[in-house]
């Protein structure tokens, strides 16, 4: 203890902190970008490894870190608030108060089961990474999920919110100089410095390299076994040559997969007025591509999109995606001039924007719209 301060945050301690208020805001931005999925992701699990370190650093970590350390008496922190209005200048404790204890106590646990929630919703609507195998069987709670994750993520931000309030009074109201205290990790505090000890400082930089590796090696590495999607390319000409060849004729191949049964069956019925065209099939011709598509419908399809077109259209034997309100919804931040650009042409283009579409694959991730209007 020096001059009433007390050396309570480690390097490694006050580091991860910013790693963590870093990579959670990045995770939170790029969430609203489908097209950074991949971006979202990696820094999820670079949140999660944070939240994990906080975990075990209160187990093995400097005395003022440890969860042994921490006051979750009801008592004390009754007595906190009240001590915190009637006396401005009143003494702080060199660790964590009762208040701050239970925030770091919850806000490590709501944010671990934050992450997971994420990684859960990645598999089974994406049917993306080590958790694709769920998509089978529970891609239809892909909406529930999407719930939990991100009402998790608003009580964080408040929590967040809640956080900086406080450290604000601290610093401008009690001026007790808390902002810095994460910075230089000295506190205005009566204590005994902590002094981290050489197996604490190297294995904790190790594991914080790990995360960092991890980061870059989800990020940069195509198809690796944190993102790569159980979904793979379908070879339409392969499978049916007739409906490859008939229907990519006008427009590009769309898989059967995004529409349901009946919408099919609706659409072929039509052959001699589709949109405006006459397709001139065969009677078997016909047959035989309904009889695929039919076969291979949303129903039959566990992927995101089949999944909420299906519940939308249902029994409606409406046909036309565009129409849809999910894809309206989808694509109502792309400006109108964007689809009658030259690149794009028309709304139904939807390779021009969806690479890989003619094989079936809709991905967040093959999204290769740019804006230049
Ligand atoms: C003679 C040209 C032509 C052929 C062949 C053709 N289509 Fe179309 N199709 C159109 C036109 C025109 C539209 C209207 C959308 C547009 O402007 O591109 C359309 C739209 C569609 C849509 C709705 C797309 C949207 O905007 O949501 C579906 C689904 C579709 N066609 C399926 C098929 C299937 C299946 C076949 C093969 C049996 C087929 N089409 C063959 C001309 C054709
Ligand atoms: C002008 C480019 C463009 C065209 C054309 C286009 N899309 Fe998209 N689509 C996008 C963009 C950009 C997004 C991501 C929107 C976002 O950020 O939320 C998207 C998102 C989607 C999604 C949601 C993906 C997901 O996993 O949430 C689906 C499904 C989709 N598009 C289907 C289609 C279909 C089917 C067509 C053709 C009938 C089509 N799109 C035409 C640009 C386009």
């Amino acid at each position: 203890m020096k001059n009433n301060q007390t050396y309570v945050w480690s390097f490694l301690g006050r580091l991860s902190h910013w790693l963590l208020v870093i990579s959670f805001f990045a995770s939170y931005i790029t969430s609203f970008y489908e097209e950074l999925l991949t971006l979202h992701v990696s820094f999820g699990i670079f949140v999660f490894g944070m939240f994990l370190k906080k975990i075990v650093w209160g187990l093995i970590g400097p005395k003022y870190a440890r969860w042994s350390d921490f006051d979750f008496t009801l008592k004390n922190l009754k007595f906190y608030f009240t001590e915190k209005i009637e006396n401005r200048y009143r003494e702080i404790p060199a660790g964590h108060n009762p208040a701050s204890s239970w925030f770091a106590f919850l806000v490590t646990w709501i944010g671990i089961f934050c992450c997971l929630s994420g990684f859960i919703l990645y598999g089974i609507q994406e049917g993306n990474g080590l958790t694709s195998f769920l998509n089978k069987n529970y891609y239809s709670l892909m909406y529930i999920y999407d719930d939990i994750h991100i009402i998790l993520v608003y009580i964080l931000l408040a929590m967040i919110f809640f956080h900086i309030s406080g450290v604000l009074v601290e610093q401008f109201y009690h001026k007790t100089n808390m902002v810095m205290a994460m910075v230089s990790g000295y506190k205005k505090a009566k204590g005994t410095d902590i002094k981290p000890r050489f197996c604490m400082v190297f294995f904790g930089s190790l594991y914080t390299f790990f995360v960092f590796i991890l980061f870059f090696y989800v990020y940069f590495i195509p198809d690796n076994i944190l993102i790569k999607s159980k979904f793979e390319k379908i070879d339409y000409k392969a499978m049916h040559k007739d409906f490859q060849f008939e229907c990519s004729d006008c427009h590009n191949l769309i898989p059967p997969h995004l529409l349901p049964k009946d919408s099919w069956t609706e659409l072929m019925s039509r052959q001699d007025n589709h949109y405006d065209e006459d397709l001139n099939l065969s009677k078997s011709l016909a047959k035989s591509i309904e009889t695929f598509l039919v076969e291979n419908s949303a129903e039959k399809s566990t992927r995101e999109a089949s999944f909420k077109l299906h519940e939308e259209i249902k029994d409606s034997k409406k046909f036309t995606i565009t129409k849809t309100q999910y894809w309206i919804n989808t694509h109502k931040n792309i400006p109108k001039e964007v689809f009658k650009s030259d690149k794009v042409e028309s709304k139904s283009n939807c390779i021009a924007c969806h690479k890989d579409f003619e094989v079936g694959i809709l991905s967040d991730t093959n999204i290769t719209y740019i804006n230049n209007k």
